[in-house]
């Protein structure tokens, strides 16, 4: 079996002011009536292939990542609670310390992503399987639809090592966007996706040869952890000292034997309230709407309100958003913008 590892510590700072640091984004439902955390939770509830999941997620959530199991059903999960955020490298090293079995599989996944075919998702990881157990690193891929620069970027070997898998020739994290072009038209690369499949035992062992302050600080902050019943805290001040970065930078664009299953399983990142646009279902006139809104003579607008009723009349291609006191308008296309408000 395999273990899931949800990874649900992140800001989400480009949804403001949906997503604010009480309730980031993977825990609004904001493409579904479950949220993001939820829908993750809910892709790994088969137990005869999946174990109880391991949560890593900041301390300051941890009712809210409760609540959100026990609406729907979900009690044997484990929760790692990040005294502060060290990004993802560390956070999927306390999870990799804390598994029984040293070898254990780990199913790495975000909990802010759209996947819409899941038995897609599901046939990439039985194709993986065999690799993983015999120590490859391995990740999904995602046919680009554009020279995004927030992406990982693979370049994959012609040759398949096994069905329907690819030996990852070079991982190129976060582009710019020159870069990012010349990739896209070369044609041989795809996006990784952000999940990661590999036994914890061989990414413990990278990170000791490439990243080793990370991994002694990790230990040692699990070493001290608190436990009360499904939750454990690492030990605050050693986690604190552990250098912060992505199993992007610190892992996956170092180590040797990756593999990668291209695969259509409907994925988006659903990162900025222009990727909602897209993913969202439309109206007539090409409006995404969600909550009190009323919308005449408008067309391809994104209006999204939890509260304040909004109306809006004749006017084309704007994103809309009210939250509590909070209202942001700005045209589509320009969302990555966004991120400077949600600072103050
Ligand atoms: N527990 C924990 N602690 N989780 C974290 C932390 C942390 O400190 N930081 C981020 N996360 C969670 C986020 O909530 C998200 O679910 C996931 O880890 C990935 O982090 P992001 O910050 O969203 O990464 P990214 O989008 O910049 O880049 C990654 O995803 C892309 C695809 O969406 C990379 O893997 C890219 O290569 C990839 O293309
Ligand atoms: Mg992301």
């Amino acid at each position: 079996t395999i273990t899931p590892v949800i990874l649900s510590g992140g800001g989400g700072t480009r949804l403001w002011p949906m997503s604010t640091p009480d309730r980031p984004k993977q825990f609004q439902a904001l493409t579904s009536d479950h949220t993001m955390f939820q829908l993750t939770v809910l892709r790994v509830l088969d137990r005869s292939r999946f174990d109880a999941p391991i949560i890593v997620a900041n301390a300051a959530h941890a009712d809210l990542v409760e609540e959100q199991l026990a609406a729907i059903g979900v009690s044997d999960a484990t929760l790692i609670l990040e005294p502060c955020a060290r990004n993802t490298a560390p956070a999927i090293a306390l999870a990799a310390l804390a598994v029984k079995q040293p070898d254990a599989t780990l199913l790495v996944m975000p909990s802010d992503h759209v996947i819409k075919d899941t038995a897609a998702f599901d046939a990439a990881t039985t194709a993986l399987l065999p690799l993983v157990e015999d120590g490859w690193l391995a990740t999904y891929g995602i046919s680009p639809t554009g020279p995004e620069t927030g992406y990982g970027y693979i370049k994959m070997d012609e040759a398949e090592l096994a069905a329907a898998v690819r030996k990852v020739n070079r991982f190129v994290e976060k582009p710019d966007s020159e870069r990012a072009q010349q990739m896209i038209a070369g044609g041989d690369h795809v996006w990784n996706g952000g999940i990661f499949l590999f036994r914890a035992d061989i990414y413990l062992q990278i990170l000791s040869g490439h990243a080793p302050e990370m991994l002694a600080q990790s230990k040692q902050a699990m070493n001290g952890a608190t436990r009360l019943d499904a939750r454990i805290t690492p030990d605050p001040d050693a986690f604190a000292a552990c250098p912060s970065d992505s199993i992007d930078y610190a892992v996956m664009e170092k180590a040797d034997r990756v593999a990668v299953a291209p695969v259509h399983m409907g994925w988006s990142d659903v990162g900025s309230w222009d990727s909602l646009h897209e993913i969202g279902e439309k109206d007539s006139a090409g409006n995404v709407l969600s909550g009190a809104v009323r919308v005449h003579g408008s067309t391809g607008n994104l209006v999204y309100s939890d509260g304040a009723r909004i109306s809006v009349h004749g006017i084309d291609n704007l994103i809309v958003v009210a939250n509590g006191t909070e209202i942001l308008i700005m045209p589509r296309g320009t969302s990555q913008k966004v991120r400077d408000f949600a600072k103050d």
